[in-house]
């Protein structure tokens, strides 16, 4: 089991979550960070830190938000770990929330 980064973090990336991660599990892209199921202990301790609360426990990822399970699994073994915070990205507050940010998604 691991947690899995959904959908609002898409353009919105406060990276808060990295600094509580004790195996650095997590991987950054351009506008969006995934967690590695291979390398996440399942601490519990991410979500809260997640201004955007895009973070779930693979067994309560929201139905609408199941293919990011997969998607995290896929985008960890392409992008680097970010083990540090760093600023979110600039209009993160006009993009929380709003709905269909998938296909903003960059690779
Ligand atoms: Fe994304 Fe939330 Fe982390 S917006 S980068 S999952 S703190």
């Amino acid at each position: 089991m691991a947690y899995v980064v959904t959908e609002n973090c898409i353009n919105c990336k406060h990276t808060t979550c990295v600094d509580v991660c004790p195996t650095e599990a997590f991987k950054e892209g351009p506008n969006f960070l995934v967690i590695d199921p291979e390398l996440c202990v399942d601490c519990d301790l991410c979500p809260a830190e997640c201004p955007a609360e895009a973070i779930f426990e693979e067994d309560d990822v929201p139905e609408d938000q199941l293919g990011f399970i997969e998607l995290n699994a896929e985008l960890a073994k392409l992008w680097p770990e970010i083990a540090t915070s760093k600023d979110a990205l600039p209009d993160y507050a006009d993009w929380d929330g709003k709905p269909d940010k998938l296909k903003l998604l960059e690779r």
